[in-house]
């Protein structure tokens, strides 16, 4: 599926394997110890680039791309029951661009959310960042994040 934003070559699609895993895997790489990944192997992303889960739909693995030229990547997953919450959540697992500041994060970010709120309007979606991650941290304020305060590190972000 695809989705056009007006007003600019801008799309984002679903992530095919032959077309984005060289572009996906390099920015996981350059940004591995942001991403949540156990180091610059990339292994969860690989995991999720061959997953089952993403063909079928329960996690959105999204590209986005200007004039074809792919720069940047969404991860995230539709709700699911979560015991800890007692409720619904959707969950960022990981969004990168590889030029900051066009809007690109925003894009993907609006794109993940829009097919959140389709399936459930008012779980809220969750992300933990990683340690000293304030440009994330700024980013994902901008858009609407608020910092969970039951969490002592500060890291834990929600939104409903
Ligand atoms: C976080 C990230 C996705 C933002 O993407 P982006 O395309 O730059 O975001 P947008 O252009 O939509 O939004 C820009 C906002 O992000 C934040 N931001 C982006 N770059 C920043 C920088 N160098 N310093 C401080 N804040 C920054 C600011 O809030 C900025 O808003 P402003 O320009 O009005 O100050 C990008 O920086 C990135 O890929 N980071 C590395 C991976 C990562 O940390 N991902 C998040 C954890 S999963």
């Amino acid at each position: 599926m695809q989705s056009a934003h007006s007003g600019s070559d801008i799309q984002i699609s679903g992530f095919e394997r032959d077309r984005h895993w060289l572009f996906v895997k390099r920015i996981a790489k350059s940004h591995w110890n942001l991403l949540g990944e156990d180091g610059p192997g990339c292994s969860q992303v690989k995991k999720w680039s061959e997953s089952d889960a993403v063909t079928k739909g329960y996690i959105n693995f999204r590209v986005l791309e200007v004039g074809g030229v792919p720069k940047g990547f969404a991860i995230s997953t539709l709700p699911y029951p979560s015991s800890s919450e007692n409720c619904y959540i959707a969950t960022v697992l990981q969004l990168a661009v590889s030029e900051s500041r066009q809007g690109y994060g925003g894009e993907l970010l609006a794109d993940a959310e829009a097919r959140i709120r389709e399936k459930d309007l008012t779980c809220p979606i969750m992300l933990g960042l990683a340690p000293g991650n304030e440009k994330a941290l700024a980013f994902f304020k901008k858009y609407g994040f608020m910092v969970d305060t039951r969490e002592p590190s500060g890291l834990q972000l929600y939104k409903y």
